[in-house]
């Protein structure tokens, strides 16, 4: 079974609450865990407010953030698959932005986490971006793989 759904919002810190949960209940066809759900929500999370705070941060007219799922799901797990994309300013240094710590908003209390924990939290992370025209976020999270081996253990044991 394949599902999928199309999101485009206007990049305003209003909206960051409003993605993450809108993502989670799409998320829940898969018959996620609370702790998978919260991992997909955090990564959500962090990559909407990326594009608020950074990509339109030198101002444009379109500030819009699209969001793009899609959920596969056969017997024994799911798979679901998100994608974050903006038409802001773009990252000059990919590489150097995936650098645990690395922020170019140091004086704004960012701790240059964010994509860090993108990566922690699921099971696939990879950024495309181009200087002036934007950048796309694609992150993947295998659900219910934890939960199977966990009763394949109990079973074996
Ligand atoms: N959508 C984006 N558009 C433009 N630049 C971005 C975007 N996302 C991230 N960046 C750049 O990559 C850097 C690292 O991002 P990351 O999310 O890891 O840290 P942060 O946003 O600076 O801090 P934190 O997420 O911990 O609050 C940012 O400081 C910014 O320069
Ligand atoms: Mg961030």
């Amino acid at each position: 079974m394949e599902n999928y759904m199309k999101l485009e919002i206007a990049a305003i810190s209003e909206n960051e609450s409003f993605a993450r949960s809108a993502v989670a209940a799409f998320a829940l066809t898969l018959n996620p865990s609370l702790s998978e759900l919260s991992d997909i929500k955090t990564a959500v999370s962090e990559a909407v407010t990326n594009c608020i705070v950074h990509a339109y941060a030198g101002g444009s007219n379109v500030k819009k953030v699209y969001i793009e799922c899609r959920a596969n799901k056969s017997e024994e797990w799911g798979e679901l698959h998100i994608q974050i994309t903006d038409c802001g300013c773009g990252i000059e240094d990919v590489d150097r932005a995936l650098t645990p710590f690395y922020t170019t908003l140091k004086d704004e209390e960012r701790s240059g986490m964010g994509f860090t924990i993108m990566q922690t939290f699921m099971t696939d992370f990879s950024v495309k971006s181009e200087k002036g025209k934007g950048t796309q976020v694609m992150m993947s999270k295998k659900i219910g793989v934890a939960e199977n081996e966990e009763l394949r253990e109990r079973v074996n044991a």
